[in-house]
């Protein structure tokens, strides 16, 4: 590997080489001053060669090395708590990194022999995700919206939701101004969840070719700690930016562009990407990764061109609506508009029979809603159905950082869908919701204990429930002593 080549052009992000008789597809080549390159486009004696920094230093002429190695970043728990750039070189302050290993940035997914079924929940502590859209460990499950929706804080309420549950997290922020990076970073240190997670990034100002490669080289932090039989949530933060990034490095590359002069490949390197989530059979480490790619449409057109391609890629999607973040309706997950193909089947079966109506009862609720604006006379069955939506509705807004156990939240949408919250006035409704989560928290009857298991609600355990919850609520002068089902005195 003695030989040389010279740069013949280069440009913001790419270079063109030329002198070496064999380079392999994404080998590593050496320019002066230490930059590496990864060559992609090599046509005869000529290569294509994507920077992975900037290219200020690098003249037309100089020499390059080849250095028989693909892009690689360390791995291994020595990552924990710490903040790195796509090769894994350290961002913070705190030193340089003792991994055990390194692995290639880019790996093939796990073979559909190795794969389980998706089974185990992920708990988001969001109600209104666990209950109407669950997401299961191994699962990928999208999350869209407009600019300024909630979109990373949903994410980054997810992952701080992993505190007691051994998940590990990579986040991947990809093309962020340095200031949003830097506050989510802050978010998590302060909440204690920084040490159980990863972070790497690739700034809005770095080389396209590091923003290109940070989510494949945050997946192979993520399966190294999966392939020991630990369950790991990666969120990329997000895609959309990722894909301009590519598109970028595409038409610098003189690639032919299609549609909205994305490369034609564009849904292969997604696809790529998203196929290595998955949870692994016991016999091949056991752990899994469940993947929240993010990404940001405008205007809401879900109809573009990327975020179609990631809607088919994924096994759902959360969508967030800025129509409900400006009514203050947060988090704003459209539940009409959102799914999970998969994670059903890993919701608690407890959770499963009070969330199963709600989300149809929800969405009649809003047509319903819609119509009663014409003024139209309404009996009272469906004043009735109006007020219990309503109370939903309420009881779906959650701020942001405040998580609601398992158990708290069964207990919660029980006590909304048996309609304990019926005679509640709906600006008090918030304050049910903490009368009811200090009850569950108290747990005076050993009911809590019993809900956050995996059996489902037992009927006499369930009308249990409901009278600690009225009695809960009575003592909070919330509801008459006589509760809800006997009407006044
Ligand atoms: N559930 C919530 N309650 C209160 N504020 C929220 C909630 N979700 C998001 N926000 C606020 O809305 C703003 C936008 O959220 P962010 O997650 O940064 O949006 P996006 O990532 O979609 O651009 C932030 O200031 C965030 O604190
Ligand atoms: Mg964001």
């Amino acid at each position: 590997m003695g030989e040389t080549a010279r740069v013949l052009r280069v440009g913001k992000g790419v270079a063109a080489i030329a002198g070496f008789s064999e380079l392999r597809a994404g080998e590593l080549v050496a320019f002066p001053g230490g930059l590496h390159g990864m060559a992609t486009d090599l046509d005869g004696r000529e290569a294509g060669v994507v920077l992975l920094g900037p290219s200020d230093e690098i003249r037309e002429g100089a020499a390059v090395r080849r250095t028989g190695r693909v892009a690689d970043t360390p791995v291994g728990p020595a990552l924990l708590g710490r903040v790195v750039d796509p090769l894994g070189r350290p961002l913070d302050d705190l030193g340089r990194i003792d991994a055990a290993a390194r692995r290639p940035v880019d790996r093939p997914a796990p073979p559909i022999m190795h794969r389980a079924p998706v089974s185990v929940p992920l708990q988001t502590g969001i109600k209104a995700i666990d209950a109407t859209i669950p997401i299961g460990r191994g699962q990928r499950e999208l999350i869209l919206g407009d600019r300024q929706t909630g979109k990373t804080s949903v994410a980054l309420d997810t992952i701080l939701n992993q505190k007691d549950t051994g998940v590990v997290s990579v986040y991947c922020a990809i093309g962020q101004r340095a200031a949003s990076v830097v506050r989510v970073i802050a978010t998590l240190r302060d909440a204690g969840a920084l040490k159980r997670t990863v972070v790497v990034v690739a700034g809005g100002e770095d080389a396209p070719g590091l923003q290109y490669l940070a989510p494949y080289a945050a997946t192979a932090m993520a399966e190294a700690f999966m392939e020991h039989g630990t369950d790991v949530l990666i969120v990329y933060d997000d895609l959309t930016r990722h894909a301009r990034a590519y598109r970028e490095l595409s038409l610098l590359l003189r690639r032919p562009p299609g549609r909205e002069a994305y490369p034609g490949d564009i849904f292969h390197i997604h696809a790529r990407l998203l196929e290595r989530a998955t949870r692994l059979r016991p016999e091949h480490g056991g752990g899994s990764l469940t993947a929240l790619p993010v990404i940001e449409t405008q205007a809401q057109n879900i109809s573009a061109y990327i975020p179609t391609n990631l809607i088919s890629i994924t096994d759902g999607q959360v969508f967030l609506s800025p129509a409900l973040f400006a009514r203050g309706q947060l988090p704003a997950v459209d539940i009409g508009r959102s799914v999970s193909r998969v994670g059903g089947k890993a919701q608690h079966p407890a959770y499963r029979a009070v969330a199963g109506d709600l989300r149809l009862a929800y969405a009649q609720f809003e047509e319903l809603e819609t119509f009663a604006r014409f003024g139209t006379q309404l009996d009272a069955e469906t004043r009735r159905t109006l007020e219990r939506g309503r109370r939903v509705r309420a009881i779906l807004r959650q701020p942001e950082r405040d998580h609601l156990s398992v158990a708290e939240q069964i207990a919660v949408l029980l006590a909304t869908t048996e309609g304990l919250l019926d005679e509640v006035a709906l600006e008090r409704c918030a304050e049910a919701e903490r009368a009811i989560r200090q009850r569950v928290r108290r747990d005076p009857d050993g009911l809590a204990a019993r809900l956050a298991t995996e059996a489902p609600l037992a009927r006499a355990d369930r009308e249990a429930l409901l009278d600690g919850l009225r009695d809960a609520l009575a003592s909070a002068g919330l509801v008459d002593r006589a509760g809800g089902d006997h009407g006044h005195p």
